[in-house]
């Protein structure tokens, strides 16, 4: 069609009421939260860009599918379709099904990974991260210089440094189990790993006789920026794309929650024989029998549909488009984000933007209060609360501080966003007398999760 416009490519046929409240509501609600966010109610949030992990919309193939389904312990007909659905885009050997992607990440980690041992990832997200470190293995990030310039528009920030890895290989010739890449870089701004780089991890992994793991959560978006920025791959389909993205690799964890475009649900898929029969024998002491590993058949049947769906052209582009839009809007509102806008968020660059909140003081997190405060809008911070507390109960601030809005899939409209925008702009010109935060509680480990702040006056 010659019309320009991108639509949401689905209709509307089942409602969710939103809530309004009023600012009052809103400040006694982030002050019962102990100014978390994450200990809010959902019903007192207006547009919830917490996470697009879990909180997408269903299609009505999908809740046709979940009808269909099959609860048998063993053998369930749903297994088979999802194992048919995930071998026909991974190509894997062995599908193992996982409650979500941080139960194959430990069965993983668990079966292969041992005690001082060494695991490169572009960027680990933070589960992967504490999944290798809690066995008293190193979790090393080696993203691509370019990821450290928030500002350079450049298309695939999210690549991994290919010298770092042949040096930590070179190093540590025998620590290393497996090499991972993330797609897309969550961690760093939701970047995408261009074709290229993922084939060189690959070459060198295979090279050095390394297995090569895909952490796969947001593997259709990457795809889909794959077709749109390298050269090469504009006339290939998305699934296409990442039928090639699998068959570089050894193996996939995967979230389904995010391109599976399921509520629950994720796996761990392989081709190594022996060490799919350990990981089966330990998906069976935690999450389940093999063909449902934590799942019910109807969670199954939701991936099965959902993996498909998540890799349309039309539903890519409005999902790509529209959080493009957003960060066209907030830089034309001299709001600074990580540029360019990521596959599934925008990250506000709180350092940049609250330059008189000091590190110590959390920047990104005293935005999500704000946020919250304004236009019942909840986000997530990515900087120092979340990463800042060490092992040894030191701290040290990240070197970014970010506000993560992150959009869930077939969620919100146009409208939605527009609101979002507004807000923030309103933000914009309120924003010198933001203040800043300190923690009055926090548990020994991810504390962002649970622990309380007060405004620094
Ligand atoms: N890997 C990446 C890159 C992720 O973004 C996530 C989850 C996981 C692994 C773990 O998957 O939640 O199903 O266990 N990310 C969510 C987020 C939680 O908000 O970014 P999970």
């Amino acid at each position: 069609m010659h019309f320009k416009t991108i639509i949401e490519p689905f209709r509307i046929r089942q409602v969710q009421a939103v809530r309004s409240t009023t600012r009052e509501e809103r400040v006694a609600a982030l002050k019962k939260a102990g100014n978390n966010v994450f200990l809010l109610k959902a019903e007192d949030v207006l547009i919830d860009l917490l996470t697009d992990s879990g909180t997408g919309a269903m299609s009505n193939e999908q809740w046709a599918g979940m009808m269909r389904s099959d609860e048998s312990y063993a053998g369930a007909d749903s297994y088979y379709r999802f194992e048919k659905a995930v071998k026909d885009i991974t190509g894997f050997k062995h599908i193992i099904p996982t409650h979500q992607g941080r139960a194959a990440e430990r069965i993983l980690f668990g079966a292969a990974v041992k005690e001082g041992d060494v695991v490169p990832n572009n960027t680990h997200f933070d589960t992967t991260r504490a999944n290798i470190e809690v066995r008293g293995a190193t979790a090393i990030d080696i993203p691509c210089k370019d990821a450290s310039d928030t500002q350079s528009i450049l298309p695939f920030k999210g690549d991994m440094d290919i010298d770092e890895l042949k040096s930590i290989l070179d190093q540590w010739p025998d620590k290393v189990p497996m090499v991972m890449m993330t797609i897309t870089n969550n961690s760093n701004g939701g970047q995408p790993i261009s074709m290229e780089n993922i084939r060189a991890a690959s070459a060198v992994c295979k090279e050095r006789c390394v297995p090569f793991f895909i952490d796969a959560c947001r593997f259709a978006e990457n795809a889909w920026f794959i077709k749109l920025r390298e050269e090469g791959h504009e006339d290939r389909t998305p699934i296409d794309i990442a039928r090639e993205i699998f068959s570089l690799a050894d193996g996939a964890t995967m979230s389904a929650k995010k391109d599976g475009m399921a509520n629950m649900g994720g796996f761990l898929a392989l081709n190594d024989d022996s060490l799919a029969e350990k990981c089966r024998g330990m998906l069976i002491l935690t999450e389940g029998f093999p063909t449902y590993g934590g799942l019910a058949g109807y969670d199954l049947e939701s991936v099965a549909i959902g993996l498909y769906e998540a890799l349309r052209e039309d539903y890519l582009a409005y999902r790509i488009r529209t959080i493009a839009y957003v960060g066209e809007r907030l830089t034309d509102a001299d709001i600074p984000i990580l540029q360019p806008p990521g596959g599934h968020a925008i990250y506000i660059d709180a350092k940049a933007w609250l330059p008189h909140i000091k590190q110590e003081h959390f920047p990104g997190w005293s935005l999500t209060n704000v946020l919250y405060r304004e236009g019942g809008i909840r986000t997530s911070e990515i900087g120092s609360v979340m990463f800042g507390q060490q092992r040894d109960g030191s701290e040290r601030f990240s070197d970014k501080e970010l506000v993560r809005l992150a959009f869930p899939r077939r969620v919100y409209t146009q409208s939605h966003i527009d609101y979002v925008v507004e807000v923030l702009c309103y933000i914009n010109t309120i924003k010198n007398d933001i203040k800043g935060v300190r923690i009055t509680k926090q548990p020994a480990t991810l504390r962002h999760f649970t622990a309380e702040f007060e405004t620094v006056s």
